[in-house]
C-alpha cells in the first residue's frame, strides 16, 4: 500500500468515527516549549489542559513533525528519520482507552491487514487495565509486555498534560534482531502507534531525572500517533524508511548525484549511512523552509542550518562534486508535493535557499573536512581513542567548522571527544569578580 492509502485509509476511518478533520500545524511551533512540532498533539495542548475549551470531542490529524532527538539515529537504524508524518487521533474528554485499544486494533488487522500474529504490545508498569482491554481484543498476553516511564509515558511541555502509553510494536522478523519482544529490540520489533492516556499535569524535571506530578487534568484524553514512514515500511516490506513510497525517489536522486547505487546490505558501510542521512535530512529541509523556517544562529533556524550542513557533509563524503540540496529538495518537492501543496507553492524558494546555504558553507566545509583528517590522523597516532575537545574548539573558533560535524566525523573513525570539556569551552563562564 502506498503513502497516499495509508494516509486516506486513516483518516477515512476515524472520521467515518465521528472524529474531526484538522489539518496538520505548522513545523514552527505553537509553543514555546519546543523548538520545532514534534507530535500530532502540538497544536491540542491547551485543550487538553483545560486553557481553553476543545472545538470538538474528537479530532484526527496527519501532523508534519521534526525530532532532532533522533539526528544521530539517523542512517543508524533503519527506523529514525528526522522529518515524519505522523497520523493520529485524538478524545478531548470523549472516549478512553477501551475504545482506542479497540480503534488501533481494529484498523492495523483489517484495514492494513497487519498479521495479528506479529502485533506486540506494551503497556505502561502499572497499567493492568491497558493489558486487559488488549487481551478482550484479541492479544494473548505472551505478546504483551510492561515498560517503565522513558518508553511507556509521554508528556509535554511544562507544566504539561501527560500520561502513560502503550505501544503497538510490529515484529519484522529475526532478520532485523533478536527474539524477545519490544523490551528486547526494538529495531526488530519496531514501534507503529502510540497510544497515550492523558490523564495528569506534569512539573519540572527533578535532578534524578523524575518529574512531580502537578495535578490531574481537567478531563482525560487521548493522544495517539502511528508513524506513516515506518507503516509504509512494513506495509510495502522494505528494510528500510528511505526505501518506502516516501523517501526512494529523493534516495534514487542521491544515488545519480553520487554515480554509485545506494546498498542497503551492510549496516556498518559508511556510503550507506550518508545516503541515508542526504534523503533523510533533504525532506526535513524542504518542509522546514516550506513552513517559513529559515536557516539561522539560534532555535530553530538553526535546527536547520544544522540539517543543511551535516547533509552536505554526507553529500561531499559521497565524492558528489556539484549542487547537492537543489536537485535533492527538487525531488522532495515533485514526489510529496501532491500531498503537501506547500512543497509546491515554495519550491522556487526552498531552491533558491538552498543553494545559497549550500554555497555559503562549501568553502568552511572543504578547509574543515581536510583540517578534521589531518587531526584524526594525528589523534589515531596516539592511541588514546581520543579526539580533544580543544582542536574540535579550535577548528569551530578560528574555521567556523560546526562542532557536531567534527564529532560526528571523529566518530566515524572510531574516536570519541571530552562533551564535558567542549562545553566549556563553548560557552565560558563569564568571569566573577
Ligand atoms: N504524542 C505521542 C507521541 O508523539 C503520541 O508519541
Amino acid at each position: 500500500m502506498l503513502s497516499p492509502r495509508i494516509r486516506s485509509t486513516f483518516l477515512d476511518f476515524f472520521t467515518s468515527r465521528g472524529h474531526r478533520l484538522v489539518p496538520s500545524g505548522s513545523l514552527l511551533p505553537p509553543d514555546p516549549s519546543l523548538l520545532v512540532s514534534n507530535a500530532g498533539m502540538n497544536q491540542f495542548k491547551p485543550w487538553f489542559l483545560g486553557d481553553v475549551e476543545p472545538g470538538f470531542p474528537r479530532a484526527t490529524s496527519v501532523q508534519k513533525c521534526v525530532r532532532t532527538v533522533d539526528i544521530d539515529n539517523i542512517g543508524r537504524t533503519r527506523r529514525h528519520s528526522t522529518f515524519f508524518e505522523m497520523l493520529g487521533n485524538f478524545s478531548f474528554g470523549d472516549y478512553f482507552k477501551s475504545e482506542t485499544i479497540a480503534f488501533a486494533y481494529e484498523l492495523l488487522t483489517r484495514h492494513y491487514d497487519l498479521s495479528p500474529d506479529r502485533l506486540w504490545i506494551t503497556v505502561y508498569e502499572d497499567d493492568d487495565e491497558a493489558e486487559r482491554m488488549w487481551r478482550a481484543v484479541g492479544v494473548p498476553s505472551t505478546r504483551i509486555q510492561r515498560l517503565g516511564a522513558v518508553d511507556n509515558f509521554w508528556s509535554m511541555g511544562v507544566p504539561g498534560p501527560c500520561g502513560p502509553c502503550s505501544d503497538v510494536t510490529y515484529d519484522r522478523g529475526p532478520s532485523f534482531g533478536r527474539e524477545g519482544g519490544p523490551a528486547v529490540d526494538s529495531e526488530r520489533y519496531v514501534e507503529l502507534w502510540s497510544l497515550v492516556f492523558m490523564r495528569s499535569v506534569r512539573g519540572e524535571t527533578e535532578p534524578g531525572g523524575g518529574f512531580p506530578v502537578l495535578g490531574e487534568l481537567p478531563r482525560t484524553g487521548i493522544d495517539t500517533g502511528l508513524g506513516l514512514d515506518r507503516l509504509a515500511a512494513v506495509l510495502q516490506d522494505v528494510d528500510s524508511v528511505v526505501q518506502t513510497d516516501l523517501l526512494r525517489p529523493t534516495l534514487a536522486t542521491a544515488e545519480e548525484l553520487a554515480g554509485r547505487p545506494y546498498s542497503p546490505v551492510d549496516r556498518e558501510d559508511p556510503d550507506r549511512v550518508s545516503f541515508e542521512v542526504l534523503t533523510d535530512h533533504a525532506r526535513a529541509i524542504a518542509f522546514l523552509l516550506a513552513d517559513g523556517i529559515r536557516p539561522g544562529k539560534e532555535g530553530t533556524e538553526y535546527v536547520l542550518r544544522r540539517l543543511i550542513r551535516r547533509a552536505l557533509r554526507h553529500g561531499r563524503r559521497l565524492g558528489i562534486q556539484g549542487p547537492i540540496l537543489g536537485p535533492l529538495t527538487a525531488s522532495v518537492v515533485t514526489n510529496l508535493g501532491p500531498s503537501w501543496p506547500e512543497l509546491l507553492h515554495e519550491a522556487p524558494l526552498i531552491e533558491d535557499l538552498t543553494t545559497r546555504e549550500e554555497e555559503s558553507f562549501d568553502r568552511v566545509l572543504h578547509r574543515g573536512t581536510h583540517l578534521v583528517n589531518k587531526a584524526i590522523r594525528r589523534a589515531l597516532t596516539t592511541g588514546t581513542h581520543q579526539l580533544p575537545a580543544k582542536t574540535v574548539f579550535t577548528l569551530y573558533d578560528s574555521h567556523g567548522f560546526p562542532p557536531d560535524l567534527t564529532i560526528e566525523a571523529a566518530q566515524e573513525a572510531g574516536l570519541t571527544v571530552d562533551q564535558t570539556h567542549l562545553n566549556t569551552l563553548l560557552n565560558p563562564q563569564p568571569n566573577r569578580t
